[in-house]
């Protein structure tokens, strides 16, 4: 049980395994999605100048499954906790599903892109909404400008979204919360030790298996999150 005083900033880290439950592979467990296939040969920027059609092909499965998922009794958990502590919840997800987003989540930061987005790999133009698939035949999405639309996904040797927003609130939160992540991929591996060593925050771990940055927290659910979840917190007025 997590206590939530009326003074208390929150920090819940998302990783694949909150997904799990709603039929969503995670990327390194038993079929993980990097247990199939090469990381390098699919989620970074040398994969998408080699072959962009294999990696809209791989992005085009990811998002038909996507759209078939619905959320799970841990996703209702952390929609239900903002609705009763606002903005002093700071959900931030690595997952690229729309999965908090469906369970009612308002606030969710996503720290490495969003699978129903695109955008264009050239221009500024913002990226967009975008659930359409390809097939190994039909063309690939251009821009106006002319070059070609990438799935909005941060992939491996970028920079992922919104660290500005992310380290101030890791800066501010008294709770910290991970959830479902092997705790192997950085930055978001490290934000435990950031939020405990920084802003002191207590810090929780929820999956069934310890993660790699074990050390970095002070207690362990080691359960699934959807059964853990929905009884976690007691929010204090
Ligand atoms: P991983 O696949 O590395 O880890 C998933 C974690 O979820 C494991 O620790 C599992 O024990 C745990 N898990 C499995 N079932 C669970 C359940 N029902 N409830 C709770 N936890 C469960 O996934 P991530 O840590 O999210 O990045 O991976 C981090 C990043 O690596 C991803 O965002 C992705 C990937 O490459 C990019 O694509 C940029």
């Amino acid at each position: 049980m997590i206590d939530i005083a009326s003074t208390d900033r929150v920090f819940v880290l998302t990783g694949a395994g909150v997904s799990a439950e709603s039929g969503l592979p995670t990327f390194r467990g038993e079929g993980g999605i990097w247990r199939e296939r090469r990381a390098e040969e699919i989620a970074t920027p040398g994969a998408w100048k080699r072959d962009p059609r294999f990696v809209w092909e791989f992005y085009s499965m990811r998002r038909r499954k996507a759209l078939e998922v619905k959320p799970n009794p841990g996703h209702a958990a952390l929609a239900a906790l903002e609705g009763e502590i606002g903005d002093r919840l700071f959900l931030c997800t690595q997952n690229v599903d729309n999965l908090h987003e469906q369970a009612g989540s308002r606030e969710v930061v996503h720290l490495h892109g969003e699978l129903l987005k695109s955008r264009c790999e050239s221009c500024e133009r913002p990226p967009f909404s975008d659930a359409q698939t390809y097939e190994p035949s039909a063309p690939l999405p251009r821009c106006d400008c002319g070059a070609l639309i990438r799935p909005h996904i941060c992939w491996f040797g970028e920079v992922p979204f919104h660290l500005d927003r992310i380290f101030r609130a890791l800066g501010a939160c008294t709770v910290f919360v991970a959830v479902g992540t092997s705790g192997v991929v950085e930055p978001a591996a490290s934000f435990a030790a950031h939020a405990r060593s920084g802003a002191r925050a207590r810090t929780y771990y929820v999956g069934p298996e310890e993660p790699a940055n074990r050390s970095s927290f002070d207690e362990l659910f080691l359960k699934k999150s959807g059964d853990v979840l929905p009884g976690l917190f007691t929010v204090h007025s």
